[in-house]
């Protein structure tokens, strides 16, 4: 995470080295959180476009993370009640809080068209990513 280009070009090129790294990554992408609205605001992301922009906290599961802060690991989305679809396709889902400082910042969201993809070496890697992201922002 070396380099001159701004922190947004290095979080859009960890999502996409996330996403082709990994065969149950499908959708890679960072949201940031305001404290005040209690909003999530979509940042870099790799994969399809979502209309889900910006996030309530407690909306959803990423909404649920801004709250929570801890790491929320859906092995099935359609078991989940406060859940929001971005595509039909979409099976499973990971958040992992963000911190930087010791404050919930955001996290990163990854979706995967994959039933139940994810370990607890998912985890590890996700929280190290975003350890690293949190030394840049
Ligand atoms: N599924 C998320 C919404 C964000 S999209 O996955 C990109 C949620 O329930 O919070």
């Amino acid at each position: 995470l070396q380099g001159n280009a701004s922190s947004d070009n290095k979080l859009q090129k960890v999502c996409e080295i996330l996403q082709q790294e990994f065969e149950h990554y499908d959708w890679v992408g960072f949201y940031f959180a305001d404290h005040d609205k209690r909003l999530l605001h979509l940042g870099p992301f790799a994969g399809e476009p979502t209309d889900h922009t910006t996030i309530p906290f407690g909306k959803g599961i990423c909404g649920q993370v801004a709250e929570s802060n801890a790491n929320f690991v859906v092995p099935d989305v359609k078991a989940q009640d406060n859940y929001i679809a971005c595509s039909i396709t979409v099976k499973s889902e990971i958040v992992v809080p963000l911190f930087k400082d010791g404050v919930n910042i955001g996290q990163i969201d990854i979706d995967s068209h994959m039933i139940d993809p994810f370990t607890p070496e998912d985890e590890r890697l996700l929280e190290w990513v975003n350890a690293k992201v949190a030394e840049i922002l």
